[in-house]
C-alpha cells in the first residue's frame, strides 16, 4: 500500500515535470510552462528551446557569456529574467529587444564592462535592473537611454569611477539607486538632475572627498541619502541645505571628519533644519586634527570652538578695560579741570 502511493506521487511528480519538446534538456519546465527553471546547467550559450509560454526564465549559476542579438525574440511574454552569476562580457545591441513585457532583468555576478545604447533597447517597460558585481567603470548618457520606465537599479559593486552628467537622465521613474562600493571620488552638478521620483540614493562605500554645491537639489523625493564610509572630512552647508525633499535622513558614518570648529557649525546648523535627519551623528568620528583622532563629535564638540571663544573673550576684555581706562582718565581729567576752575575762581573774589 505504503510502496503504491510513493509510486503514485513519483508518477505524477514525473508527469507534472512535463518534459515536452519544448523544453530544453536541463531545464525544468513548470506550471503549464510558464516556468522554466535552466539554473546551474552548466550551459555556455543561451538555451535553444525555450517554452513560448514562458514568463520567468532563470538561467542563473551557468557559464554563458554572450547574449546575441535579438536573442529572446521567441519569448515575447517574459516578464522575469534572471542570468546572475554567468560569464557575460558582451551583450550585442538589441539582446534585450523585443521583450516589451520584460519587468525585471537580472545581470549581476557577470563581466560586463560596458553598456552601449543598444543595450537598453526594447525595455522601455523594465522596473528593475541588477548590475551589481560586474566590471563597469563608467557610466555615460547612452548607458541607460531607453529605460524610462525603471525603478530600481543596483549598480553596487563595479569600479564605477566617473557618472557623465545626464547618465541618468531618462530616468523619471527611478526610485533607488544603489552606487555602493564603487570608486567615485567627487560628485558634479548635474549628474541626478532628472530623478524627481528618486527616494533612495546609496553612494556608501566609494571615496567621495567632494561634492558641487547644487548636486542634490534635484532630488525632490529624495528619503534616504547614505554617504556613509567615504572620504568626507568637510561638508558644506548649502551642500545638505539644497536638499528639498519632504523628509530625508541622511547617513555619514565612517568619513574621516576633521573636528574644527567649523564642521561643529555646520552641523549645529544642519540639525536644526526640520526636514533633514542626521540619524547616525552620534557615530561620526574625528580623524583630524591628531589629538582628537577616534573621538566621537559628539564628545568633543562643545570644545571644538572654545580657543575661538577664548580669543573672542581676550579681544572683549582687552576693548573693554581699554574703554573703562579711557573713561576712568576722562573722568579724573575732568574732576581735576573741576578743581582748579574752582580754584581759580575763588582767587578772583
Ligand atoms: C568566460 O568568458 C571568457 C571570455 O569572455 C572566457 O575566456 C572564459 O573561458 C569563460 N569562462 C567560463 C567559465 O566559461
Ligand atoms: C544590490 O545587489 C547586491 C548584490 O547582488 C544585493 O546584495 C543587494 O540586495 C541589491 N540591492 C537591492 C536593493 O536590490
Ligand atoms: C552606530 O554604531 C553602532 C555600533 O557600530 C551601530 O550598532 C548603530 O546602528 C549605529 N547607529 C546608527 C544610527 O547608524
Amino acid at each position: 500500500m505504503k510502496e503504491l502511493l510513493l509510486l503514485l506521487l513519483l508518477v505524477t511528480e514525473a508527469s507534472s515535470r512535463s518534459h515536452s519538446s519544448w523544453c530544453q534538456r536541463g531545464c525544468e519546465c513548470r506550471g503549464d510552462l510558464k516556468f522554466t527553471v535552466c539554473s546551474g546547467a552548466l550551459f555556455s550559450q543561451l538555451p535553444g528551446r525555450v517554452p513560448p509560454n514562458t514568463e520567468l526564465l532563470d538561467l542563473s549559476d551557468n557559464h554563458i557569456s554572450v547574449i546575441p542579438r535579438r536573442s529572446f525574440g521567441r519569448n515575447r511574454k517574459l516578464r522575469f529574467l534572471l542570468l546572475q552569476n554567468n560569464n557575460v562580457s558582451v551583450v550585442e545591441d538589441g539582446g534585450f529587444s523585443q521583450m516589451e513585457f520584460l519587468q525585471k532583468l537580472d545581470l549581476s555576478r557577470n563581466r560586463i564592462s560596458t553598456l552601449t545604447e543598444g543595450f537598453s533597447v526594447g525595455l522601455a517597460l523594465l522596473r528593475e535592473l541588477q548590475l551589481a558585481h560586474n566590471r563597469l567603470t563608467s557610466l555615460d548618457s547612452r548607458s541607460f537611454l531607453h529605460l524610462d520606465g525603471l525603478q530600481r537599479l543596483n549598480l553596487s559593486s563595479n569600479g564605477i569611477r566617473t557618472i557623465q552628467v545626464r547618465s541618468f537622465s531618462s530616468m523619471s521613474s527611478l526610485r533607488q539607486l544603489h552606487l555602493q562600493d564603487n570608486s567615485l571620488r567627487s560628485l558634479r552638478s548635474g549628474t541626478f538632475s532628472m530623478l524627481r521620483s528618486l527616494e533612495v540614493l546609496n553612494l556608501a562605500g566609494n571615496q567621495i572627498s567632494d561634492m558641487q554645491t547644487a548636486v542634490f537639489k534635484p532630488l525632490t523625493s529624495m528619503t534616504l541619502l547614505n554617504l556613509a564610509d567615504n572620504r568626507m572630512s568637510t561638508v558644506h552647508f548649502k551642500t545638505f541645505l539644497g536638499i528639498h525633499a519632504y523628509s530625508t535622513h541622511i547617513l555619514l558614518e565612517e568619513n574621516p571628519w576633521n573636528c574644527d570648529c567649523d564642521l561643529q557649525r555646520v552641523f549645529r546648523k544642519l540639525r536644526s533644519i526640520q526636514r533633514l535627519f542626521l540619524d547616525d551623528y552620534y557615530n561620526l568620528t574625528c580623524e583630524e586634527p591628531a589629538v582628537l583622532r577616534d573621538y566621537r563629535l559628539t564628545d568633543v564638540d562643545t570644545e571644538l570652538c572654545l580657543a575661538e571663544t577664548v580669543t573672542v573673550l581676550v579681544i572683549t576684555v582687552t576693548v573693554l578695560v581699554t574703554v573703562l581706562a579711557a573713561m576712568l582718565m576722562g573722568e579724573r581729567k575732568r574732576k581735576r579741570e573741576k578743581k582748579r576752575n574752582h580754584r581759580l575762581t575763588g582767587a578772583a573774589t
